[in-house]
């Protein structure tokens, strides 16, 4: 069975409640005009004070809203903290963890990210695991180490029957807001080097069903490339994903048309 297409959006420390509103309004429309399309699976990744609204903005539309990071505690002392039962009462279906932001300017390492993705798999979140080099790594030939030691460390000891339900995104650091969207053919080397990666460790079964993405400076002229590779079943996006006309455009790119029979 193939794997279904993801365009997940991380919005970062951006937008009002009233922006959050317009944002939905505009974005609902654009899905209906691509009704003759068979869309990907939409993700948006809210800032913690807009969850609720946002999930409650989605009902009755194909969008799935998430978080951008959460504690590994089921709760406690830990000031300025989200737990997980607090993002699913808020309706998130998803969340973001070890994005390169929590990584680089918040000091988490591979063990706590690796709790949080057991902590959300145990409550029924989806973790969407964030990996990827520095430039500096790049340079030094040393991604496929830097990507494998982030997979075997983030995802020890998930129990097996669980590592299906994990979406992978591999975001080069050098990629994610720097305008420099690695080439599809860098991206999908990345993206196979993962594949074949987790087939070595969890199986042919699991590799084959976990959604790759990828991210770093995608916009709506990259998407349809990047999404044409075969081991790149998605995107996150992003700056790009904060302005409804241009995440509906990328959503366009990655959606494929309909047959008239197929509508019938
Ligand atoms: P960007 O961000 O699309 O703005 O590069 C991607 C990300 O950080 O997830």
């Amino acid at each position: 069975m193939a794997r279904k297409r993801i365009i997940a959006a991380n919005w970062k420390m951006h937008k009002t409640a009233d922006q959050t509103k317009l944002f939905f309004d505009k974005i609902k429309q654009h899905l209906v005009s691509l009704s003759s399309h068979q869309l990907p699976r939409v993700l948006i990744a809210a800032p913690y004070t807009l969850i609720a609204l946002a999930a409650e903005l989605s009902e009755s539309t194909l969008i799935e809203v998430g978080a951008q990071n959460m504690n590994d505690a089921t709760e406690g002392a830990f000031t300025g903290e989200v737990a997980a039962s607090m993002l699913k009462e808020a309706k998130a279906t998803f969340v973001i963890v070890g994005h390169s932001e929590r990584r680089h300017i918040f000091k988490e390492d591979n063990q706590f990210i690796n709790r949080k993705v057991k902590k959300a798999l145990q409550e029924g979140l989806t973790p969407l695991l964030c990996i990827g080099e520095t430039k500096l790594e790049r340079d030094g030939h040393q991604t496929e180490e830097v990507l494998a030691t982030q997979l075997n460390d983030c995802l020890e000891g998930v129990e097996e029957q669980l590592i299906e339900k994990i979406i992978i995104a591999y975001e080069p650091v050098w990629a994610i807001g720097t305008g420099l969207t690695a080439t599809p053919q860098l991206a999908q080397q990345a993206h196979l080097f993962c594949r074949e990666y987790l087939q070595q460790h969890w199986g042919k079964q699991a590799s084959e069903k976990i959604s790759l993405l990828y991210g770093g400076s995608v916009n709506a002229k990259t998407a349809k490339e990047l999404m044409s590779q075969p081991d790149i079943d998605g995107l996150l996006i992003g700056g790009a994903s904060l302005d409804p006309d241009s995440f509906a455009k990328i959503i366009e790119e990655s959606s494929v048309p309909l047959q008239a029979e197929d509508v019938e």
